[in-house]
């Protein structure tokens, strides 16, 4: 099955090429430059920017894949030639995978849009993808010649950490539901604190039963039969069992730096500084740590950092940059590893996955290895850098599952982005 998938949540122009769960091709145009100067995304510069780039990118996606034999090199104007390497490639793909959110909404609609033109135009089968849902499965992807092969067993645990999230999932299927029914009844978030508090066991067999009021209760329905051809067994079932209450990790990172005038994504720029920091520099607060929950918060450690530094003279504050920027990252990646540990006692799970913009970071793929040894369970991350920040391939990996289980887009013209989607 061959598969185009185009994300345009954010600030990344992408479109990828799949054979199933191998990636032929994954083209990413970066917004970097146009946003950095902000110091953060500005929508409209995105949309601009996603709506002269995805044409150019969809075509580079399906020439890179290399199964387009024709030669286009004749055409010298160039709006020509991606208009006819979209219509060539076109005739190839199987299936179009999509981006429906969550993310910017104007964002979002580019990439939506373009997939339901491409879909109604070249009359293909059209899959709508959660973005998170990409994350996780990012951890699943092959390169041209099969590899890794990665086996998930269930119940898995992910932790989704990027500039948008950072969630911790449980992936369960229909075998571990029958025998741990109670484990999906997750109570809203402002009851969930309670009824943990209160909860001692480890096993997931015997989490409480949570009222489902306000409708928030976050299980996905009954799974559908078995399916084979080597994609999923059984369509998974996600639980977000832990979650950040304000800041993600990410942006707690992208914020601190802005603080500091360094510059956008802070992200890469604050491990860069960190590697040759003090992490002890400051003393700065743990997050909700006495308590049971599994959800994170990063606003008051940002803030907390804020003050400690915002009467020092600038002098101070540069000559002290990599202590600062080690401070920092090793409280939000303390805290991040804490409740995941929690979890990982709490739900027993059989296969740890871990992925996002910051797993990008080697500093917190060490700490998750030496978690993941500790506990003795197997820890999947990215194989490469490019597939822990945004890209299509992950988003055609999830189109892959969904395919083979037939969840296709029933009314493809109605189909609208959705900025608030949820994974269940
Ligand atoms: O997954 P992603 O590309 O986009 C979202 O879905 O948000 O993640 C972007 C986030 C940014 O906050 C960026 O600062 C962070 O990932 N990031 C990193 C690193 N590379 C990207 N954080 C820490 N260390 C890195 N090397
Ligand atoms: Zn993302």
């Amino acid at each position: 099955m061959k598969i185009l998938a185009i994300e345009t949540s954010c600030d990344d122009t992408c479109a990828a090429v799949l054979d199933n769960d191998k990636i032929l091709s994954n083209i990413i145009s970066s917004q970097t430059d146009l946003h950095s100067k902000w110091g953060g995304v500005v929508p409209d510069i995105a949309k601009r920017a996603h709506t002269e780039r995805i044409d150019a990118v969809i075509a580079e996606a399906l020439l890179r894949s290399k199964f387009l034999i024709s030669n286009f090199q004749f055409l010298k104007n160039k709006e020509e030639k991606v208009n006819k390497i979209i219509e060539e490639g076109m005739k190839e793909i199987d299936v179009i995978g999509v981006t429906l959110g969550p993310g910017l909404a104007i964002a979002l609609g580019i990439g939506v849009n373009k997939a339901k033109e491409l879909a109604i135009k070249y009359n293909k089968k059209l899959v709508a993808v959660n973005h998170i849902e990409g994350h996780i499965w990012a951890n699943f992807l092959k390169n041209k010649n099969g590899k890794p092969e990665r086996n998930l067993e269930f119940p898995a645990l992910a932790l989704t950490v990027s500039g948008g999230h950072t969630k911790i999932i449980l992936i369960s299927n229909n075998q571990f539901l029958n025998q741990n029914p109670s484990v999906l009844r997750t109570a809203p978030l402002d009851e969930r604190e309670q009824y943990l508090g209160q909860n001692t066991s480890k096993s997931p067999s015997v989490m409480p039963l949570s009222p489902l009021s306000k409708g928030e209760a976050k299980t996905q329905s009954p799974p559908t039969p078995s399916l084979t051809r080597g994609g999923i067994e059984q369509k998974p079932i996600y639980t977000v069992v832990g979650e950040t209450l304000d800041d993600a990790a990410g942006e707690a990172l992208d914020k601190a730096a802005k603080m500091l005038g360094l510059g956008y994504p802070g992200g890469p720029i604050i491990e860069r500084l960190a590697q040759t920091g003090d992490k002890n520099y400051l003393d700065l607060p743990h997050p909700l740590a006495d308590k049971k929950i599994l959800d994170y918060s990063f606003s008051g450690l940002k803030t907390s950092f804020y003050y400690k530094v915002k009467d020092w003279p600038k002098e101070k504050i540069y000559q002290n940059l990599n202590n600062l920027a080690a401070t920092f990252q090793n409280s939000v990646f303390e805290t991040l590893l804490r409740k995941y540990k929690l979890a990982i006692e709490r739900y027993q799970p059989k296969t740890l996955l871990a992925s996002g913009g910051v797993l990008a970071n080697l500093e917190i793929r060490k700490r998750l290895r030496k978690l993941a040894k500790e506990v003795d369970l197997p820890i999947f991350m990215p194989t490469q850098k490019k597939l822990n920040t945004d890209n299509a391939a992950m988003i055609g990996r999830v189109a892959y599952n969904k395919a083979l289980l037939e969840e296709y887009v029933g009314d493809v013209d109605s189909l609208d982005r959705d900025p608030r989607l949820s994974l269940s």
